[in-house]
């Protein structure tokens, strides 16, 4: 790969900045410390996250290419900034659940912790004005969010990353609650995970306390926050 160039900002989220390069295929995603919850409601800062989820995110996404699932991942080039494919980003939350936890619970008025029979999988549709809403495979078709082939793919190569990260959990003793991922589209059409996979995106439970290992420290004001996300690290190996 010949030099990347950091041009302008394209874009800039809740947690991540985007940039431009001198390459119109690829973009730097650069992590931020900046943490929000309940669609921006709660803001606030964890020191250290952006640099950890940036660290894991890379982590994770090369394990799962190798479980053969595509990702955006090219290369990571600081503690905070990652080349990564440009997609257009499917607007779907595609979420997994083998516990019961968070929305769920409340939703379905299921006690927090209930080992669910299979695991779920689940949609919202991307769009904060709305709040995310949860919708199904007919409310993507019915308006253009995603092909029927598309769906297909992602609820494929989701249930494979579940099967995948709830195993490389459990044996760090950590019990993978729930997650939120993304994918986006390549030029070509190709269906990629993309965004990140990190403490922000997970429910991670320790599997022998069940402490919360995760955001919900954050969400909830559990305080130890940069503890938590400093022990995943730690038992993934890639903690100082
Ligand atoms: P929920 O129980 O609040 O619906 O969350 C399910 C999972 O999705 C949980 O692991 C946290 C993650 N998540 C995100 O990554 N981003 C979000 O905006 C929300 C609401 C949840
Ligand atoms: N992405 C959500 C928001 O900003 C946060 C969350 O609960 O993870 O507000």
């Amino acid at each position: 790969m010949e030099n990347i160039e950091k041009k302008e900002q394209l874009y800039e989220g809740k947690a991540k900045k985007v940039y431009a390069t001198n390459d119109p295929n690829l973009v730097i995603v650069d992590y931020k410390d900046d943490a929000t919850a309940f669609n921006g409601v709660k803001k606030g800062t964890i020191t250290g996250k952006g640099v950890i989820n940036n660290k894991m995110t890379n982590f994770m996404f090369s394990l799962l290419e190798k479980e053969g699932v595509p990702t955006h991942l090219v290369k990571e080039i600081s503690d905070r900034e990652t080349i990564v494919k440009k997609v257009s980003i499917v607007p779907l939350e595609v979420i997994v659940r083998n516990v019961a936890a968070g929305s769920f619970s409340k939703r379905m008025g299921v006690e927090e912790g209930k080992q669910l029979l299979c695991p779920i999988l689940e949609f919202s549709y991307k769009c904060d004005e709305l709040n995310d809403p949860f919708i199904n495979d007919d409310y993507a078709l019915a308006l253009g969010i995603a092909t029927k082939e598309e769906i297909d793919t992602i609820k494929t190569l989701t249930l494979k990353v579940n099967a995948f990260m709830k195993d490389f959990f459990k044996k760090l003793n950590i019990d993978l609650i729930d997650f939120k991922i993304e994918f986006g589209k390549t030029p070509d059409g190709q269906i990629i995970l993309a965004d990140e996979i990190s403490p922000d995106t997970c429910r991670f439970w320790d599997s022998t306390t069940h402490e919360k290992l995760d955001k919900d420290r954050f969400r909830r004001d559990l305080g130890g926050v940069e503890e938590a996300y400093h022990e995943i690290m730690k038992r993934i190996g890639l903690g100082e």
